[in-house]
């Protein structure tokens, strides 16, 4: 860490330095403290200039061959060397980027890589970024005949029930030889589908192929059933293969239509979407493919089809999960252009790298089947600046040179006519940032145009507390406190149930209420699915984490993620809040998220309150009750036959620990994880919904503690820890393995409770 003075240097003696794995972010291990650069709107941990070099032998073999590093993102303004060769500079923090090291490596011999990154120079984000190489890195070694960096392109230019148009077209650097190109496609089973041969121009150094293949009856692609192909393209060079390259490839129509909405595969549907950071939460912006899965399998089970990637292209891995499990992506470039948002932000680099940017972007991300839009920016300040007429229309013009198949948009915190972007005409979907009540009258505002909510509600809650009465609105802040983002609670905590939007948004319900109504409104992404680090409003610090997600930072979903799941899935459900632990007398809200029934009674101590139905547009209902302790039962009805039955109970002292891991067998490959959920029980196993207790875990095996949590948006304690206080009854540890097979045993305990143990298998 530091600015070291000759870091590149071959002969630096970096013999004392701290041995680590990539991907890494160095941010996330140091302290929390408000008068970090970074401000509690950048999640107030520290940043500063970090150093990594790697030392690799490469063979004498390999020098006949093209040797290239690949950063997947590096945060930020990174200068990377070999062999104290400059290879070169990139800001952009979210880019991926190659470099050719071929020239400077020692074949046969030791090479050294070393990386400066530098985030010191801050406030340069709204949201926490990370620090460091926290994506990938690829060493990629390819003959001199290889298909180009990014160089395959794969569109569907028809699609119907009865056949596919695949279109491929491959870049290949040549150096002149009569060249073949077998590109195959192989079904999701893994067999061959259809295969073409086509010779290469080989005239030049570098050629274009285009290859048709027509597949008869294709599966297709769908968020339901995401049905992948793969496209494998083979450089023949005689008869041997010189270069292998593997294409996802779905099979999808889709349109935006201006009266009907969104429709996938002629089907209409919703984009029911919401925005993310990058973060993982504990695990801070280090990427780690499982932790991004579990993220969407959570989003899955409330009913979520699509993502966006707000405000910057997401790591690789997120693309290819979406693949597999079906999500409609708005990919996103930029959350600035010439005018900034914080002081030493993109702007800054913009004029010089945003045509390099895109275009990278652009090359890395299209040939994903789940990216469905490019969103060229979020609330770009020059909305209302005439520079938007010729900033738009030239990006516009950049992601139309490398795909067309895709509508461009932006998200527009100002959707009105002013707006200089819309004006532009460069836009092919108008992007709505909230102002849900003027979604009805689009059409008299932009007759004739496309409708996305490209980013919605901003709803605030704190998992699993609650604030009587729950039957207004709340907006926060207000304007007038909005600098000091004054105080609400003592404990900084906000209701959960959705009564608490700041003034620019919405409650949940208040938005999909508007939403479900008009076919034309196509879909919306809701800001956000999970808690992530930074941006803590309606409080300023101590908060140093979001209150908008739907799920919390740890994974834990709040109760409005069961009004989604009731709204958009086909399971059954019935959701009863808040918990059942206060005053005596106290008069206490309970809300009740169902579907499938017409109607839910509810009883307390076995004494009926009355059945309750959602009327005309209701999302929930509601009894008010005196509190007293006992059993709070819902029953929910359809023609007068039960469906579902929850209980909950007034929980007692807490009394022990309970263990329940997501996964109890992981991959023994150094990055798989195990999500352990911490719940503080009484002695009858109820969850004490108050629960604070500190945890302190041991950890023996081939794992050890990746990272731990509770959701609790002002907790200051370090994330890489072996201890945990419980916040409102639960706490989260995450477990990764290490790289040998065998059991992995852990234990927590606790002043006073019954500990826990759970063994895990690495395998
Ligand atoms: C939006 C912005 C997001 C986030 C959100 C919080 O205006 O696009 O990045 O700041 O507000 O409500």
């Amino acid at each position: 860490m530091g600015d070291i003075k000759g870091g590149e240097k071959v002969s630096l003696n970096d013999a004392n330095w701290r041995q680590l794995n990539l991907p890494h972010d160095w941010s996330i291990e140091g302290a929390f403290n408000k008068d970090n650069p970074a401000s509690p709107e950048g999640g107030a941990l520290p940043g500063g200039i970090g150093w990594y070099r790697k030392t690799f032998t490469i063979s004498a073999a390999s020098k006949s061959k093209l040797v290239y590093i690949d950063f997947d993102g590096v945060y930020q303004k990174s200068d990377v060397w070999i062999n104290g060769h400059h290879l070169g500079f990139r800001p952009n923090g979210y880019i991926s980027f190659r470099y050719e090291l071929t020239p400077y490596l020692n074949f046969g011999g030791k090479n050294r890589i070393a990386v400066k990154v530098d985030n010191s120079v801050q406030p340069n984000s709204r949201w926490y970024s990370g620090s460091g190489i926290y994506r990938n890195v690829w060493l990629v070694t390819t003959n001199k005949i290889a298909i180009d960096h990014w160089g395959i392109y794969v569109t569907t230019p028809k699609v119907d029930k009865a056949s596919a148009l695949v279109h491929i077209e491959t870049s290949i650097g040549t150096s002149g030889k009569p060249l073949k190109l077998k590109t195959s496609i192989y079904n999701q089973s893994g067999q061959l589908v259809k295969s073409e041969v086509s010779p290469v121009d080989a005239s030049g150094d570098k050629t274009k192929v285009n290859q048709d293949i027509q597949i008869a009856r294709p599966e297709l692609w769908s968020v339901e059933r995401p049905y992948l192909y793969k496209v494998v393209s083979q450089v023949l060079n005689g008869n041997s293969v010189t270069d292998t390259y593997t294409t996802p490839l779905g099979i999808r129509y889709f349109n935006f239509d201006v009266d009907k909405g969104f429709s996938l595969n002629g089907k209409p549907m919703k984009i029911l979407g919401v925005c993310d950071h990058h973060d993982l939460g504990s695990l801070g912006a280090a990427v780690n493919t499982r932790a991004l899965e579990r993220q969407l399998q959570i989003l899955k089970g409330m009913g979520v089809n699509g993502i966006r990637t707000s405000h910057n292209p997401p790591a690789p891995e997120l693309l290819d999960l979406c693949d597999k499990m079906g999500f409609i992506v708005m990919d996103e470039a930029f959350d600035c252009w010439e005018r900034g948002k914080a002081k030493y932000d993109y702007h800054l680099y913009f004029k010089e790298w945003h045509k390099r940017d895109l275009e990278d972007q652009l090359l890395r991300d299209r040939n994903h089947p789940s990216v469905f839009i490019w969103s060229i920016g979020n609330e770009i300040p020059q909305q209302s600046d005439t520079s938007a007429l010729r900033v738009a229309p030239e990006l516009a013009g950049i992601v139309h040179s490398l795909d067309k198949t895709r509508p461009i948009t932006t998200a527009n915190n100002d959707p009105g006519i002013r707006n200089k972007i819309i004006q532009s005409g460069a836009l092919d979907l108008i992007g709505y940032n909230y102002s849900e009540r003027d979604y009805p009258t689009f059409h008299d505002r932009y007759p004739g145009k496309k409708f996305i909510a490209t980013e919605t509600t901003s709803g605030l809650e704190t998992r699993g507390h609650y604030d009587m009465p729950s039957d207004s609105v709340l907006r926060w802040p207000t304007a007038r406190d909005w600098k000091t983002k004054a105080k609400m609670n003592d404990d900084f905590t906000v209701s959960a149930y959705d009564n608490v939007s700041p003034p620019w948004g919405s409650t949940h319900e208040e938005t999909w209420k508007v939403m479900k109504k008009y076919d034309f409104l196509s879909g919306m992404f809701i800001w956000t699915g999970f808690d992530y680090l930074g941006e803590p409003t309606p409080y300023s610090w101590p908060a140093r984490s979001s209150y908008f997600g739907i799920v919390d930072l740890a994974g834990f979903p709040k109760d409005v993620y069961y009004m989604y799941q009731s709204e958009w899935t086909n399971k059954t459900v019935l959701h009863i809040f808040p918990h059942w632990n206060w005053e005596p007398g106290k008069l206490i809200d309970v809300w009740a998220y169902y579907n499938h029934a017409d109607e839910v009674e509810l009883y307390l101590n076995g004494k009926s309150l009355g059945v309750k139905k959602k009327n005309g547009e209701d999302l929930h209902v509601m009894w008010r009750l005196k509190f007293e302790p006992g059993t709070l039962k819902a029953v929910s009805r359809k023609n007068g036959k039960v469906v579902l039955t929850k209980e909950i109970h007034t929980a007692g002292k807490p009394a022990k620990i309970e263990l329940i891991a997501d996964r109890k067998a992981i991959k023994a490959d150094g990055r798989d994880l195990s999500f352990i959920t911490v719940r503080i029980l009484d002695k009858d196993g109820n969850v004490v919904p108050d629960a604070d207790n500190l945890v302190n875990f041991k950890i023996n095996g081939q794992g050890f503690i990746a990272g731990v949590d509770n959701g609790n948006e002002t907790d200051h304690e370090p994330f890489k820890a072996s201890y945990r206080k419980a916040f409102n009854g639960l706490a989260l540890a995450i477990i990764q393995a290490k790289e040998k097979a065998g059991t992995v045993s852990f234990t927590a305990t606790s002043d006073g409770l019954k500990g826990a143990t759970i063994v895990l298998q690495a395998k």
